[in-house]
């Protein structure tokens, strides 16, 4: 059988990789992730809409398209819609408005086993009662797929998983990684055409769910399968994912790569949800030019803004010391000293500057409190939130 249960391939797309909103031009993965140019598209979301009841709007409008193969992050803090997002996919609950597509079927109706996907959940809920060779082939035997392949498959994912050998042992006698890999296992062996996967690793520790962020990575990579992944904390997302979806009150805010997120937020929510960012307010004064509240003019790459913006820098982009072209004058009103680094605030006319000292050199210089300084920044290194702007 066709491992895809014979859904066609949706064509017709236009070259180029990493989902895209619809309308608007596909974006290239960054990542060097699986996505091959011209892939098609996996999953396809026409302005879908989930109320629950009068009151709770918890999608708003979600358009998009990911293409076969991507590793597709949904991410955004609690309440923000993604799990609602994700449920509407597997089929576990059905869209108010819009549509959804898996290749080119429409599955809007069809109950969750008719859908060519799987799902893995935060809680993985092994059968404890069958060994974790009978756990992973669980869903071949329900589909009646021939005794001898199924022990060839279980075999070969849980080596993908390194629980190699394992296969007779009990699902208790396993550590909570561990027992996410057969999770894992369990969904990847029917080769669904698209994971999805809920916070997989949200009961794990640090430490473990750091190490399994590269496992997932490196077992997405291995098998191909798109990965649909929901997540709150924006440093895992930018770990596995190729294209990141950051999603806020219903709708997405912004779509696009790691890089393309954290170095150009076009919102002041997705530059504030990746990491901290300065932001000061200005109005656009021609080409590169935004004037600050002060009078100070700065130089930024200011393509399509007008009128009222926020300039954006990252704290380990401003340096001390007038070194380049943007500059502000304060006084420290912070210097923290935490070995790399030294994390200093500056109070400027503009309000407070935020800027991440590396201590590369031994001796140097650390400002105290109270010191008169100068901050600088290149003019490539900011970003311009436009105030107007209204995205979703
Ligand atoms: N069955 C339901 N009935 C009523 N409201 C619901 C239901 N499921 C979700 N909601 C609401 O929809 C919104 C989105 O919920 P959802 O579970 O999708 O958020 P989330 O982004 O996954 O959050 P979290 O990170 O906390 O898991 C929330 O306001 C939630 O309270
Ligand atoms: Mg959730």
């Amino acid at each position: 059988m066709d491992p895809r249960g014979g859904l066609p391939d949706g064509g017709g797309r236009a070259p180029g990789a990493g989902a895209a909103f619809v309308d608007s031009a596909p974006r290239c993965a960054d990542g060097g992730g699986a996505v091959s140019p011209g892939a098609p598209i996996d999953v396809r979301l026409e302005n879908v809409v989930k109320r629950f009841g009068d009151e709770v709007i918890a999608v708003d409008g979600v358009s998009v398209e990911i293409p076969h193969g991507s590793f597709f992050a949904l991410l955004g803090p609690s309440g923000c819609g993604k799990t609602t997002t994700l449920r509407m996919i597997g089929g576990f609950e059905e869209p108010t408005e819009g549509s959804i597509y898996l290749g080119d079927i429409d599955v809007v109706g069809l109950p969750p086993y008719k859908r060519n996907v799987n799902t893995v959940f935060q809680s993985y809920a092994l059968f404890p009662h069958m060994t974790i060779g009978e756990n992973v082939a669980f869903g071949l035997e329900r589909r009646k797929v021939d005794k001898k392949e199924i022990k060839g498959r279980v075999l070969e994912i849980l080596e993908l998983v390194d629980l190699k050998g394992r296969e007779n042992g009990k699902p208790k006698q396993l550590s909570g990684g561990q027992q996410q890999r057969v999770a894992l296992a369990r969904a990847l062996v029917n080769t669904p055409r698209v994971l999805l996967l809920d916070e997989p690793l949200g009961a794990l520790d640090l430490k473990l769910r750091k190490q399994m962020q590269l496992e997932l990575k490196r077992i997405q990579a291995e098998v191909g399968i798109t990965f649909v992944h929901v997540t709150h904390d924006q440093e895992e997302a930018m770990t596995m994912a190729d294209t990141i979806a950051v999603m806020n009150q219903g709708k997405i805010e912004q779509l696009g790569t790691p890089t393309e997120l954290y170095e150009r937020p076009k919102t002041t929510f997705v530059a504030n949800f990746l990491g901290t960012s300065n932001l000061l307010d200005g109005t656009v004064e021609g080409p590169g030019t935004v004037r600050l509240a002060d009078g100070t003019l700065v130089q930024v790459d200011t393509a399509g803004s007008s009128g009222h913006v926020s300039i954006g820098v990252r704290p380990e982009k401003v340096s001390l010391g007038d070194a380049h072209p943007n500059t502000l004058s304060g006084k420290v009103k912070e210097s923290a000293y935490i070995g790399v680094a030294t994390q200093v605030v500056v109070t400027t006319a503009v309000g407070d500057v935020s800027v991440f000292h590396q201590n590369s050199e031994a001796g140097g210089l650390i400002p105290a409190p109270g010191d008169n300084v100068t901050v600088s920044w290149r003019a490539d290194s900011g970003f311009v939130v436009n105030k107007e702007r209204t995205l979703g």
